[in-house]
């Protein structure tokens, strides 16, 4: 994985998956502005935070611990979005999937379809076999994302996230590469 550079993708017309750099920081501490990134993604930044994340999500790949892209308009390279890897392990070849789009970009599918597009990525070139994705059980926007990325719904952890309000039950989804009989 480190050995090649974390490659960019084409989502479609309208969106890209790129690294990180520092041109996006204003646009990263805007999104974690945000009430419910700050609530379903459990962080916020301000611009020396951002600076620093940027820095520890671009490390990731090199240290193949991880990945980030940014969901990237095409008309205008602005990042209105995120897909990380928040968990990774190449040894089983499992990763855990999350995302998060600034509130203007919302409702016109750049979530699901930048998920549905790492994946492919994720599960053809680099080769892994399982990709997971999980969400707050009051959280139903992020589980309309997870169906129409191409992951089925697997089950329910009881009390497994803390959240600012206290623990949350979690919708647990996967998609994997093939079915091993
Ligand atoms: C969840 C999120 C990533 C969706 O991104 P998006 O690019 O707007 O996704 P979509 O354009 O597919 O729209 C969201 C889907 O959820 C649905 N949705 C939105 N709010 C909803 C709600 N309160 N209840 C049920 N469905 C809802 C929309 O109708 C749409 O589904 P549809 O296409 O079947 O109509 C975005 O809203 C977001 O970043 N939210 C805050 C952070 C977050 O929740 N991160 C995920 C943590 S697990």
């Amino acid at each position: 994985m480190s050995a090649r550079p974390q490659p960019v993708l084409r989502v479609d017309d309208r969106f890209a998956l790129r690294p990180w750099t520092v041109e996006d920081i204003p646009a990263l501490v805007a999104a974690y502005a945000d009430r419910d990134i700050q609530h379903w993604n459990l962080s916020s930044f301000d611009e020396a935070e951002a600076a620093e994340v940027i820095v520890k999500w671009n490390n990731q790949w090199m240290l193949e611990t991880g990945a980030s892209w940014a969901i990237a308009r095409t008309s205008d390279d602005f990042a209105i979005g995120r897909i990380g890897l928040r968990v990774m392990n190449l040894a089983s070849g499992v990763a855990e999937i999350s995302y998060w789009v600034a509130p203007r970009a919302r409702g016109v599918g750049a979530a699901p379809l930048a998920t549905a597009a790492i994946s492919t990525w994720l599960l053809g070139d680099l080769g892994l076999h399982r990709l997971e994705l999980g969400h707050s059980v009051h959280n139903p926007a992020s589980c309309r994302v997870a169906i129409k990325a191409g992951y089925p719904p697997e089950g329910t952890m009881k009390s497994a996230l803390l959240h600012l309000d206290g623990w949350h039950d979690m919708h647990w989804h996967a998609r994997v590469d093939h079915v091993v009989a």
